[in-house]
């Protein structure tokens, strides 16, 4: 089972409860919440504010992802906001052990990320203690950008680490993920993934959130 997390940084935020509602009938798995500061990321959305409004709205897992400095500062906001997950990146938290700790403190689950630069080997230490790595597959910052293939090698190397030492975690991208590139990712070892512009960015959101979870389901079957 491939899992969908629609981001909602491509949403209409006037229309945000009817479109999450359209993306959850058609199937979501998972609500995905691009946090960003304008400091570690050169762009700024939303806070706990909203997510406490999002978590009003639907049922669905809601998959913080933290593009944040200090995010050890907002842990537990988001935990207050009603995040079930927090996703952080390996090279905005110097002490990525006791993050990760603090998350699972709180009682959700926890998530560790890379840029598409840094290599995945970055994490190994930590890859035992999380529920998700999420393999950021374009530079972090704007929805809407293309996809970098270069990143589909460090899937395959999490998949390998991940069988070698027998773990659980998701594997997750996030970035340029749409019917041609799901494919792609998932025949790497993607089994979560995360679409912004290629969702949210269309005139009709349901017929496109169908399209790419088709395509990924399509290149499941084929690995079988
Ligand atoms: C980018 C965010 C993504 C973004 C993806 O920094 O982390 O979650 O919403 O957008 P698309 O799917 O448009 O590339
Ligand atoms: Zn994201």
């Amino acid at each position: 089972m491939v899992k969908m997390a629609p981001s909602i940084l491509s949403a209409d935020f006037s229309k945000l409860k009817e479109q999450i509602e359209t993306v959850q009938a058609a199937g979501a798995d998972w609500i995905h919440l691009d946090i960003m500061d304008g400091h570690y990321v050169p762009n700024i959305t939303f806070g706990p504010l909203v997510v406490a409004g999002v978590r009003k709205i639907t049922d669905l897992t809601l998959d913080a992802h933290l593009m944040i400095e200090n995010a050890d500062d907002y842990l537990q906001a988001f935990q207050e906001a009603g995040v079930d997950q927090i996703t952080v990146h390996v090279e905005a938290c110097p002490h990525l052990w006791a993050t990760i700790d603090k998350i699972h403190q709180l009682g959700l689950k926890a998530g560790v990320t890379l840029n598409p630069a840094t290599p995945v080997t970055l994490l190994e230490p930590v890859l035992h203690k999380v529920e998700l790595v999420l393999v950021m597959t374009v530079e972090p910052g704007f929805g809407g950008q293309k996809f970098i293939p270069e990143t589909l090698v460090k899937i395959k190397a999490l998949r390998e680490f991940k069988r070698r030492h027998d773990l659980a975690f998701h594997i997750q991208v996030d970035g340029g993920i749409d019917e041609t590139t799901a494919p792609l990712v998932v025949k790497a070892g993607a089994d979560v993934l995360v679409s912004g512009s290629s969702i949210f960015g269309q005139p009709d959101i349901k017929q496109a959130f169908a399209k790419i979870k088709k395509s990924a389901d399509a290149a499941l079957a084929q690995m079988a």
